[in-house]
């Protein structure tokens, strides 16, 4: 017997940045144990972000009374070692809690290229969660579903859901829906490698060498509130400013550990949205764990921006993404 289900999600651009989970700050920063040790992959900070349209991760998750063993092809290819490990981390979660016994066969698959600067992790493992839950059949809430996406992935639990979506503590919820705030965002995408630090090392690195790990630590919830404030006022500007100063921060914090994720061309991409912004084009830039620049833009403003990032020195190409909707189930 078989049962089956296929869900969609996209990735998820923070604006405000989480960087840190509980259970290492507890540890490293000497906090001990007590409430903020809590359960694993919770982040320190309260994190905001937005969910993109235009690349999306398909997965099919098939529960199998004839299967002796759990089978996982990510993008054709059969997964082995920890990519196929955290996926069935996964399953064995949603098996426990429903008393599901059988094997599943998992295919997942990006329409976008991993090195596109873009976390497939995140639209990985949210359109992996919403797809074993149908498939166990399991009758969760979005928040439940969140709250599975995120043992996998902290900014999965975020790809949940669409629109503005906050993550503060276990759970990603809603701030406001995607035509809330006219946005688009340019990834100017500075190399074609892999990360050579995975983010779980990086912030694990950070708050343990970082001199400047506790100031990342109190200053990243103002920088959230104050974001999500003007988020809600509409207040393009503002959102863009705080987005570019979260990054930095985050960034900073890193940096002092030895973590560097920019290359080159990271820091000429930075130039350009300044020099934008000098000649007054509202553009701001953000940057995760790697060296691309995600640079925030209204969408008016996208065919004057585009030209000046791609030809700024070391971006390689340019993908253009706007506010997108969140995972969903559709048809096998
Ligand atoms: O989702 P993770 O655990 O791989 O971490 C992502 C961390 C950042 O992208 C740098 C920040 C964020 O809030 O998404």
């Amino acid at each position: 017997m078989t049962t089956e289900a296929t869900a969609i999600a996209h990735p998820n651009v923070a604006l405000s940045k989480y960087w840190g989970k509980r259970e290492e700050v507890a540890g490293a920063v000497g906090l001990g144990a007590g409430p903020l040790s809590g359960p694993a992959n919770i982040p320190a900070v309260p994190s905001l972000s937005v969910t993109l349209e235009g690349l999306t991760t398909r997965a099919t998750v098939r529960f199998d009374t004839s299967l002796a063993e759990d089978r996982v092809t990510l993008d054709g290819a059969a997964a082995r070692g920890q990519a196929r490990a955290r996926v069935v981390d996964m399953l064995d979660r949603v098996r426990l809690v429903s008393g599901e016994t059988r094997r599943a066969e998992v295919a997942s698959r990006n329409d976008f290229p991993t090195a596109s600067g873009l976390a497939s992790s995140a639209s990985g493992f949210a359109a992996l969660a919403l797809a074993v839950v149908r498939a166990a059949r399991l009758d969760w809430d979005a928040a439940r579903v969140s709250d599975l996406a995120r043992r996998s992935s902290v900014s999965a639990a975020r790809s949940i859901l669409g629109g503005f979506v906050e993550l503060d503590g276990p759970v990603a919820r809603q701030v406001a829906p995607r035509d809330h705030l006219p946005l688009a965002v340019l990834v100017c995408v500075t190399s074609e490698g892999p990360k050579m630090v995975g983010s779980t090392e990086g912030m694990r690195r950070t708050m343990e060498r970082s001199p400047f790990a506790r100031a990342w630590l109190d200053e990243a919830p103002k920088l959230h509130a104050a974001l999500r404030e003007a988020l809600l006022a509409r207040d393009f500007d503002k959102v863009g400013e705080l987005a570019e100063a979260s990054a930095l921060a985050m960034h900073a914090s890193a940096i002092s550990a030895g973590v560097v994720y920019w290359n080159g061309a990271t820091i000429e991409v930075l130039s350009t949205v300044r020099a934008l912004r000098d000649a007054g084009t509202p553009a701001y830039a953000t940057i995760d764990a790697g060296p691309h620049v995600k640079v925030l833009v209204r969408p008016e403003d996208v065919a004057r921006v585009r030209p000046a990032l791609e030809s700024t020195a070391g971006v390689l190409r340019v993908i253009e993404a706007r506010v997108g909707e969140g995972a969903r189930l559709v048809e096998s």
